[in-house]
């Protein structure tokens, strides 16, 4: 598949001399750990393809501990970012209000031709924000996503930055309609795929090659079940929060728990403990994480990306909403949505529920190569 890409390139290049393409400078503003993932896959194309792509990382800073950020730049090969604001912590105003701000100034200086944003984070909206005051044109990967629920920091991100953006890049059909029915013009959108399934089909190999975290951990692949919680609705609420850890609590196997920062935070501050069966590690690197997913009996997660990976492993996923963005997982019967409810969550990590691969639903594993290509040819 990736020799394909290769071949791609090679003929874009070609068509490119010939085209006579003119120079791209682009900046990419990213801040939260999946968008480190996301940006490894693109910015190794923009890297591969094209002398005449420049590309700038800027890291907000809004994660910043070592295991939330530079374990993925060391891991994934990304580029050490050009500027990094270290602007995190705050709350959702202090810190988009902040990026906006410090991103302006930079797109002052750098003058690009694009501001490329992923997915649905506070440095995802303030990127795109920043430029589109300056009349700078907004590339949005992973666009259309929807929840349907406002009271989602990541909804209101992921409306706005869409309706900014000059060329859209959606992941599903789904995705794609969302958009439409919001009255985007089709001609701004790109059915490409996704790319944390190009993610996950390029890094999957050498996590098989160079994890030892099932040995680290004493697993058994298949004797524990994978969870992490991190949505601001479940860890903000200790109602939600107290009802999920018993949920988990009530598994006849391990439970292991690569605990993110703000729910160690949310935690402690409502005195939850948490104890036998559950396992409570570090956030781990993404190798660390593919492993993990992989050789788990069930996931139980409130993550986007983690519900997909669930799929790509073929693993079932038990989702801790009440909706999700990923719906066709759902319809597929490889997803259940539980919420919080503590009885559903215990029965639902053990009830076996078979896999369905559908082919193609996230793409071809190319979808990087596909969006590279459409900034190099789309004309301004
Ligand atoms: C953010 C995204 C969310 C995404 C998630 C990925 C928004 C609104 N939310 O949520 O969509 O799914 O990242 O993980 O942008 N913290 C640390 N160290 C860190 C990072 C965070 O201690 O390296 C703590 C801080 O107390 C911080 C809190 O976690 O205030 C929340 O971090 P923040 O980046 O605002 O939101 P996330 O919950 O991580
Ligand atoms: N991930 C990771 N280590 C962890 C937890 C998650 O590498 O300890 C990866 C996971 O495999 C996925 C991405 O981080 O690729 C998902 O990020 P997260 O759950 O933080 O955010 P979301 O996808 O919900 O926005």
């Amino acid at each position: 598949m990736y020799l394909l890409g290769r071949l791609i390139l090679r003929a874009i290049k070609i068509h490119k001399k010939l085209q006579n393409v003119n120079d791209v400078k682009v900046i990419t503003i990213i801040g939260a750990r999946p968008q480190f993932i996301k940006a490894s896959v693109v910015s190794r194309v923009f890297k591969q393809c094209c002398e005449s792509v420049e590309e700038i990382l800027v890291h907000t800073g809004q994660h910043y501990d070592e295991n939330m950020s530079k374990v993925f730049f060391d891991e994934l090969g990304i580029s050490k970012p050009d500027y990094n604001l270290g602007i995190g912590g705050g709350t959702h105003g202090q810190n988009t209000g902040r990026m906006i701000e410090e991103i302006e100034g930079l797109l002052l200086l750098e003058k690009p031709d694009w501001v490329l944003v992923y997915g649905d984070t506070d440095s995802t909206l303030a990127g795109a924000l920043a430029a589109v005051k300056l009349h700078i044109p907004v590339v949005h990967i992973e666009a259309g996503l929807r929840s349907f629920n406002r009271r989602m920091p990541e909804e209101v991100n992921r409306v706005l930055t869409d309706h900014i953006a000059t060329l859209l890049f959606a992941p599903t059909e789904l995705a794609l309609k969302n958009l439409l029915k919001e009255g985007i013009e089709r001609s701004k959108i790109h059915l490409v795929g996704d790319v944390m399934y190009d993610a996950a089909l390029y890094f999957y190999k050498k996590a098989e090659q160079k994890s030892k975290i099932l040995e680290t951990l004493k697993l058994s692949s298949k004797e524990y079940v994978l969870a992490t919680v991190h949505r601001q609705e479940n860890t903000d609420d200790k109602h939600r929060l107290s009802s999920i850890i018993n949920g988990l609590s009530q598994s006849s196997v391990p439970v292991i728990l690569p605990l993110h920062p703000r729910t160690k935070k949310q935690l402690n501050l409502f005195g939850i403990n948490i104890g036998t069966p559950i396992k409570v590690v570090e956030p781990v690197g993404y190798l660390d994480m593919i492993m993990l997913e992989k050789n788990a009996r069930a996931i139980a997660t409130d993550s986007g990306g983690v519900q997909k990976e669930a799929y790509f492993y073929q693993v079932p996923c038990v989702t801790l909403r009440e909706e999700t963005e990923w719906v066709e997982l759902v319809e597929q019967g490889v997803n259940l949505l539980v919420g919080y409810d503590e009885n559903a969550i215990a029965k639902s990590i053990t009830a076996s529920f078979s896999h369905r691969w559908m082919e193609g639903m996230y793409g071809d594993g190319e979808a990087a190569y596909k969006i590279v290509n459409e900034i190099q040819y789309t004309q301004l």
